[in-house]
Parts: structure tokens; C-alpha cells; sequence
């Protein structure tokens, strides 16, 4: 096989778990080398032209924070690509940040990319990385990784499910022998949930907060269902009434109620594939169970939440926030997995 070709002979191929809100890059024998939010921030001067300034960490610290002529994007927010520029220079950044010069040998990568992306963002994907130095590229769809990352048996003939639930978009998948027999991707992930919390704090409290905050809440106190004991926090923020600068202690309770809808509507989007699936497979999805990946996953007692709405066992694969990128690493190791579930003509 041609591929077999392709990736038999270099040690420094990489993978790209190119997601929404995180990126994670991994070198082959090498693991996981770069692990950082999916953002960049621009400078644009007078003339309209942008500048790059930083990308990942360095720019996540920015969000929220810049001057009028600096803005911090996310380019791939809702799993399609917002600015093409943009996230080119994101991918050509973590690829050369990923070899130190003298081990970049033109390597062969392997990018996964939200399922949504039309046919032309992901050929810009592609040339993005071809233009950053790789020498071939294949692309593979994020609920195939994330199912082989969570360690489904998904060359069987046996149906697997697993629900990626990330920043911006939640991916649902069935597998079975190798392919998606149905998939769905949803746009309500974590993103949604910071964004219902700064909603919620601003009604209740009339406390307005940004969406980073937001986002610290959920991790520090978000809960999908009722806690025996009641997780707590102070927030800060600019009181709308007011105006002045205030602090609010807001509960694990709250949070609950702020992103039940958000959570309602990944559960009901689950749901939907459920209802369609071929008996057989529905019948191996009874026996097995679903599976949760994305950091969306680690909402406290998300599983329980989602059990009870399809009435199915529910489960949480190890380490979620880097399911998919482990499933791009075996894929590095594992050619022939590779040749089936390639997306790329
Ligand atoms: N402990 C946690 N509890 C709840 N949500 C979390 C936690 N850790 C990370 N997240 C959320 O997971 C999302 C990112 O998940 P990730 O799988 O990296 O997304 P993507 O694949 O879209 O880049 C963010 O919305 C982040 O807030
Ligand atoms: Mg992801």
C-alpha cells in the first residue's frame, strides 16, 4: 500500500489533535510535546495588516485583556474555521515549535480536525501544515481518534459509541469495523457552558464576568448533577448596578442550574443517534455502554447526568482531555489502522 510506503521509514512523524479550544501535538517515541490552547493573538495596524504576537499559552493569558488594536481568537471556535490566516500560522507555529531544528526532517503528520470542517478547510489545514515543512499529510475525523484513544474495539464488528465533548463543538460517533456508521457534531460544548455561567452570574448576582472566568468556574465548581456537599467560590467582577468592583460567592448549585441547558442539549443530541442506530448496533451500545472524551467530560458527574437521560451505562475514558490525541499516537504506530480510517482521497 502507498501509505504503507509513506510512513514506514521516518522516526519523527507527528500528530496534530488540532481541537477547538486545545491543541496537542505528538511526536512519534517522543509523546506528547506540545499540549496548549488552541489560540492566537493578532496585532492589527493601521493599514489593516495583522501580526502574530503569541499562540497557545501565552495568548490564552491575553484573552479578554487586549487593547482595542489587539485581539485574541480562537480560530476554530465553533469547529470551522473562522479565519483562514489565522489558523495557518497557528498550525505552522506548533509544527516548527515541535522540532528543534536539527531533527526536522520533513516529517509525515497526522491532523485530526473537528468533524465539521467543509471539504476546502480542511485542504487549507493541509496546506497549512504541507507549507510548514511536512512532507504528507492525512487527515482523520475526531470521533474515529477519540474511540481508538479511548480504546473502543472499533475494528470489530461490534458497535462502539463515544461522545467527544469539547470547547466548542460536541462530536458523536458509532464505529464499527473500522468506520463511522453515524456521526453527528453539535455546536454546544464547553464553550457554551462558560458562556450560560457569565449569563447566569450577570442575572442573579448582576455581576458581570468574563468568559475566562466563566470558564474557571465550571472547572472549580461545575456540577451536572446535585453534590452531597456543596462546592463553593468567590468571584470577582464589575457590579452592573453599581458599576463598582464586587465579589459574590456563587455555589456548585448554581452552576448546576446556569448550565443545565447547555448539558440538556448534548444529552438530547446524543439521543437523536441513539433513536436511529440499526438494531444490532443499538444492541451492542446497550451491552457496552458509551463512552466520554473532550474535557468536556470532566463536568462532575456528567456520566450520571447523561445516564439518566438515555438510559444507558455511561463512562468517562481515562484522561478525556487527551483521548484523541492518544488515538492520533497509536495511529502513528499502527499503519494499517491508519490505512482504514484515513479521511484523505
Ligand atoms: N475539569 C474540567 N471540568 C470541566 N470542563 C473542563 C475541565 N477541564 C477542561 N474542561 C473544558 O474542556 C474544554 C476543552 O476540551 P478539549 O477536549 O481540549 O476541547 P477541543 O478538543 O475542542 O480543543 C474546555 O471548554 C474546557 O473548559
Ligand atoms: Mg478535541
Amino acid at each position: 500500500m502507498l501509505l504503507n510506503k509513506l510512513f514506514g521509514f521516518f522516526s519523527n512523524d507527528m500528530s496534530i489533535d488540532l481541537g477547538t479550544a486545545n491543541t496537542i501535538v505528538i511526536v512519534k517515541g517522543k509523546g506528547i510535546v506540545i499540549n496548549e490552547p488552541s489560540v492566537v493573538a493578532v496585532q492589527k495596524n493601521p493599514s489593516g495588516k495583522k501580526r502574530l504576537l503569541a499562540v497557545g499559552k501565552e495568548a490564552k493569558e491575553m484573552v479578554g485583556k487586549t487593547p482595542e488594536n489587539i485581539s485574541a481568537v480562537r480560530p476554530l471556535r465553533d469547529g470551522v474555521i473562522a479565519d483562514f490566516d489565522v489558523t495557518e500560522e497557528m498550525i505552522r507555529y506548533f509544527i516548527k515549535k515541535s522540532h528543534n531544528r536539527s531533527s526536522f526532517l520533513r516529517p509525515r503528520i497526522i491532523i485530526c480536525v473537528p468533524y465539521g470542517l467543509t471539504q476546502v478547510e480542511r485542504k487549507a489545514v493541509k496546506e497549512a501544515a504541507l507549507s510548514a515543512g511536512a512532507r504528507e499529510v492525512v487527515l482523520v475525523e475526531e470521533p474515529k481518534a477519540a474511540a481508538i484513544g479511548a480504546e473502543l474495539p472499533i475494528q470489530e464488528p461490534q458497535g462502539s459509541l463515544v461522545v467527544d465533548i469539547g470547547g466548542g463543538t460536541t462530536e458523536i460517533g458509532v464505529l464499527s469495523l473500522g468506520g463511522l456508521v453515524k456521526s453527528k457534531s453539535v455546536r454546544v460544548a464547553g464553550d457554551k457552558m462558560d458562556m450560560a455561567i457569565v449569563d447566569y452570574v450577570k442575572k442573579k448576582y448582576n455581576l458581570l464576568i468574563g468568559e475566562r472566568s466563566g470558564e474557571e468556574i465550571k472547572i472549580k465548581i461545575g456540577t451536572a448533577v446535585l453534590l452531597e456537599n456543596e462546592l463553593k467560590m468567590t468571584i470577582k467582577g464589575r457590579d452592573q448596578v453599581s458599576g463598582l468592583l464586587n465579589r459574590v460567592e456563587i455555589t456548585s448549585e448554581d452552576v448546576r442550574e446556569a448550565i443545565s441547558e447547555p448539558l440538556r442539549e448534548i444529552a438530547l443530541a446524543l439521543k437523536d443517534i441513539i433513536e436511529v442506530l440499526p438494531p444490532d448496533l443499538a444492541g451492542d451500545i446497550v451491552e457496552n455502554g458509551i463512552v466520554l472524551t473532550g474535557g468536556g467530560a470532566l463536568v462532575r458527574g456528567l456520566d450520571q447526568y447523561i445516564s439518566n437521560i438515555v438510559n444507558l451505562p455511561i463512562y468517562v475514558a481515562e484522561d478525556p482531555l487527551l483521548a484523541v490525541a492518544r488515538g492520533t499516537e497509536k495511529m502513528l504506530g499502527e499503519m494499517q489502522l491508519l490505512q482504514q480510517i484515513s479521511i484523505d482521497e
